[in-house]
């Protein structure tokens, strides 16, 4: 514990679009994943997260910068070996089962066929596939894909495990259980960077996230650190008597739901004025929470710091 995974320097990345015109993809970005952790790489669309992926397998070269994987050089062979991926746009060789696929992709490693029979059938019951593991690719269905995906991700069996949006595309009972899925692989000692759009579904299950925009990381930390709005704060409570709303003073926000009225107040002393206001004229106070920023709060947040700077 304790070890760094990864650490990215620096790393800029400029796509030539057309003669003389290119577009910076990522600009000085700096970045280290601990060993063993999960790490959220969160960010807006076209802010960079798959063009840094990409990097970090090796598909598409920096323009500047540096990458160490396990305090080695990207470029080193032996740390590809080392690294599971999935794409954000999985595209297999649809004529082969998926069963077939995770051993293709075994050979490609070099692993021994009768180990990686081993280790298919323990991933495809890991991503609960075993139905379907004599189904071929290009029937399957987004979600499957996406299961199949992770689980050819896995065959070498990777210490750093690469996401590229991994809920992408799926209802959300099925990007719960591929999240489940994800925590289960992140409790075997795993190191997992998964990108996502999504900052609070997938933030919640990674120890520490980044928010990527335009290209940089504009803030790293737990998410509850970068998602809590100062000092403020929210209040939710019941009461039987009306007009109790007429004696809090008018400029907070406030919104009835299943009767229950939430308040949102600016600081901890606003906070304790309600609840006993609250408590005085015989409601309850169901609870109390921290403020939290919405995404779309955190990347207006960096808009306006881009055009203030
Ligand atoms: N092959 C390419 N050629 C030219 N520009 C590219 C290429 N790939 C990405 N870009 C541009 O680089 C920027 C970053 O794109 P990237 O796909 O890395 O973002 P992303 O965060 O993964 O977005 P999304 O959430 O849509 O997947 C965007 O402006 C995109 O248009
Ligand atoms: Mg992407």
């Amino acid at each position: 514990m304790g070890d760094v995974a990864l650490r990215i320097e620096n790393l800029t990345k400029e796509y030539k679009i057309s003669k003389g015109e290119r577009v910076r993809a990522l600009d000085s970005l700096n970045l280290q994943v601990n060993a063993g952790t999960m790490f959220g790489l969160l960010g807006p669309q076209g802010a960079g997260k798959s063009t840094l992926l990409k990097i970090l397998v090796g598909l598409s070269k920096p323009t500047k910068g540096r990458t160490l994987i396990f305090g080695r050089e990207q470029r080193d062979w032996r740390t590809r070996a080392r690294i599971g991926f999935l794409t954000q746009e999985p595209c297999f060789c649809d004529f082969l089962t998926g069963e077939e696929l995770l051993l293709h992709t075994g050979r490609f490693f070099g692993i021994p066929p009768e180990e990686s029979s081993k280790r298919a059938e323990e991933l495809l019951s890991l991503v609960g596939l075993e139905e379907a593991k004599s189904r071929k690719i290009k029937d399957y269905s987004r979600e499957m894909l996406q299961r199949i995906g992770i689980a050819r991700a896995l065959i070498n069996d990777p210490e750093l495990l690469l996401l590229d949006e991994p809920e992408a595309g799926l209802d959300p009972r099925n990007q719960k259980e591929i999240r489940g899925i994800i925590t289960a692989l992140s409790g075997r000692g795993k190191t997992i960077l998964l990108t996502s759009s999504h900052l609070v579904e997938t933030g919640s299950i990674c120890d520490s996230v980044a928010i990527i925009y335009q290209g940089r990381v504009t803030r790293r930390g737990r998410l509850t650190e970068l998602l809590r709005k100062g000092e403020g704060k929210k209040v939710t409570f019941r009461i039987e008597k009306k007009g109790v709303l007429n004696t809090i003073n008018a400029s907070y926000r406030s919104e009835e739901a299943n009767g229950q009225i939430t308040v949102h107040v600016p600081h901890q002393k606003a906070c304790d004025e309600i609840i006993s206001t609250v408590l005085s004229r015989g409601g309850s106070i169901i609870r109390v929470e921290d403020e939290q920023l919405s995404l779309e709060e955190i990347y207006q947040e960096e808009i306006l710091r881009e055009t203030h700077v």
